[in-house]
C-alpha cells in the first residue's frame, strides 16, 4: 500500500529545523493539530487532520502540538494525547506520551493538558517564534505563554517576534515528492473509476443525491474514507451553481449533469470533473457548447511544460472559448474585441485551476515576486475551464439556458510536459457516450 515512510516526514522536520536555524536570531516553530468540530450535541465531525501538521509529522489525532527548536540536543518535541483507558474505551485509541518519540520519531513527548507550562520552558529564550498566523487558537496558546514568560521576576526571555510559517510551509508542498505523486495518482485512480461508475448508473428520474452515493461508494470501497470537498452533482441549471452541493433534485431527461467529486486518499485529493447527458446522448446544442470546452481544456493542456508559467495555457483557453462562444452566436462581434474586453469571463466565471495535494485547494502561491509562477516538474495541478448560462441570461437564446459544462483533470508537471493523472474518465462525447451505452 502506498505511504509516506516515516523517514520522509522526518526529512521534512530536518528541512524545517535548517530553515529555523538559518534564522539570524534564535527561531522556533510550533504547529497544532485541528481542533474537533461539533456536529450536533455529542458528537463532532469526522476528524481530519490539518494538512501542514500532517506533513510534518504523519499524526492524526487531535489535541497535539509540534515543537522544532534547532540547536540543543532534543529538537523534536511533541505534544498528544495521554494514554486513558476510558476515554480510548469510548472514543478511540490514542498513540499516548511514552509511545510517541518512537513512532513519530521525535526527540521528546508530552501531555497536551500540560502544553503551557511545557511550552514556556522549550520557547524560553526563542527570539523568533514560527506559526501559522490562521492558527488562532495557537496565537491565543503562545499568547499566554508569552504573557507567563513576561510576568515580573519570571526569569523568562519571552519572544520578541512571531513569524508567519504559512510561506515556507507552501513553498515546500508545492513540489511532490515520488511517494506524495504515488499518493495523489491512488486518489486519483479511485475518484476516476467512481466517475465512470456514476456515469454508467445515470438515467432519467435518479436523483443527484443518488448519482452521489454511487461515487461515495466507489471512493470507501477502495479505502478513501472520505471526499477531498463537498461532491457537486448538478443536473440541468443547478450546474450553474459553483459549489452546488444541496444534490437533492431529480435529473431530467435531456439534460446534462455535472459532477466534480474527488476522493481524498490518506490525506491526498483527486478532483474531478465531468459533465455528461443525463440520458445517455447529447443533444445537438449541447454537444456543441460541450465542443468548445472540451477545445479550451485541449488548448490549455497543450500549453503545459516545464519552464513555462500558467499564462500560456490561460491565454488559450481564453482564445477557445471566445472562438467557440462567437461561432454559436452566444458571443457578438470581433474576436479582438471580445478578446481585448475578456467577455468570455460572464461564461467561464472562474479560474483555469489550481494547485492540488493534501488541500484541494492545495497551498502555494501563484505568483513569485510579481510574476506569474514558473511550472516545474512534480507540481500537480488541476486544469477545469468551463461554461454555465444559467436560466433567465435574458439576452442569450434560451436554447443554450440551463446548461452548465466544466472537464476537470488533474496534472503532474513532468520533465517533458505533463501526466494527466485523470485521463481514464471518458471525455469526448463519443466515449461518454459509448461508455454509458454499454450498460
Ligand atoms: N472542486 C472544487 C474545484 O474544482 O476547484
Ligand atoms: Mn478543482
Ligand atoms: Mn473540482
Amino acid at each position: 500500500m502506498e505511504s509516506i515512510s516515516p523517514a520522509e516526514f522526518a526529512a521534512r522536520r530536518a528541512q524545517l529545523l535548517a530553515f529555523l536555524a538559518s534564522q539570524e536570531r534564535p527561531a522556533a516553530a510550533v504547529l497544532s493539530a485541528h481542533p474537533e468540530r461539533q456536529r450536533s450535541r455529542d458528537t463532532d465531525y469526522p476528524y481530519r487532520q490539518h494538512s501542514d501538521f500532517y506533513y510534518l509529522t504523519g499524526f492524526t489525532e487531535p489535541n497535539a502540538l509540534l515543537v522544532l527548536r534547532p540547536g540543543s540536543a532534543a529538537q523534536q518535541h511533541i505534544f498528544v494525547q495521554p494514554s486513558d483507558p476510558h476515554a480510548e474505551v469510548w472514543h478511540g485509541r490514542r498513540l499516548g506520551v511514552d509511545a510517541a518519540p518512537a513512532r513519530l520519531g521525535v526527540d521528546q513527548a508530552y501531555s497536551y493538558e500540560h502544553d503551557i507550562e511545557q511550552l514556556t520552558e522549550l520557547l524560553d529564550g526563542v527570539e523568533t517564534v514560527f506559526y501559522l498566523f490562521d492558527d488562532t487558537n495557537l496565537a491565543d496558546l503562545l499568547q499566554q505563554v508569552g504573557a507567563t514568560m513576561r510576568r515580573p521576576k519570571s526569569g523568562y526571555q519571552a519572544a520578541a517576534q512571531y513569524g508567519d510559517l504559512s510561506t515556507y510551509m507552501a513553498q515546500q508542498r508545492l513540489y511532490k515528492s515520488a511517494a506524495e505523486i504515488a499518493l495523489l495518482r491512488k486518489a486519483c485512480s479511485i475518484s476516476a473509476e467512481a466517475h465512470k461508475r456514476a456515469m454508467k448508473a445515470c438515467k432519467p428520474g435518479l436523483y443527484e443525491y443518488q448519482l452521489a452515493a454511487e461515487l461515495h461508494y466507489q471512493f470507501a470501497y477502495h479505502g478513501a474514507l472520505s471526499p477531498a470537498y463537498g461532491s457537486i452533482v448538478g443536473g440541468g441549471d443547478n450546474a450553474c451553481i459553483l459549489h452546488y452541493t444541496e444534490n437533492s433534485s431529480a435529473l431530467a431527461d435531456g439534460d446534462l449533469v455535472l459532477i466534480d467529486a474527488g476522493a481524498e486518499y490518506q490525506g491526498y485529493a483527486g478532483d474531478i470533473t465531468r459533465t455528461f447527458p443525463v440520458n445517455g446522448r447529447f443533444s445537438a446544442d449541447q454537444a456543441a457548447l460541450y465542443e468548445v470546452v472540451l477545445a479550451a481544456q485541449a488548448a490549455a493542456l497543450a500549453e503545459l511544460r516545464p519552464d513555462s508559467t500558467l499564462e500560456p495555457a490561460q491565454l488559450a483557453a481564453a482564445r477557445a472559448i471566445t472562438e467557440g462562444l462567437l461561432a454559436l452566436g452566444i458571443l457578438t462581434g470581433s474576436l479582438a474585441d471580445n478578446l481585448e474586453q475578456a467577455s468570455y469571463k460572464r461564461f467561464f466565471i472562474h479560474g483555469l485551476g489550481h494547485w492540488l495535494g493534501l488541500d484541494v485547494h492545495d497551498v502555494g502561491t501563484y505568483e513569485v515576486n510579481g510574476s506569474k509562477r514558473v511550472l516545474e516538474p512534480n507540481m500537480v495541478l488541476t486544469i477545469e475551464p468551463g461554461i454555465y448560462i444559467p436560466r433567465g441570461l435574458g439576452d442569450v437564446d434560451a436554447r443554450w439556458h440551463g446548461i452548465g459544462i466544466r472537464i476537470e483533470d488533474d496534472i503532474l508537471i513532468t520533465a517533458d510536459g505533463y501526466d494527466n493523472l485523470t485521463a481514464a474518465v471518458p471525455k469526448t462525447i463519443a466515449e461518454i457516450e459509448q461508455w454509458m451505452r454499454n450498460q
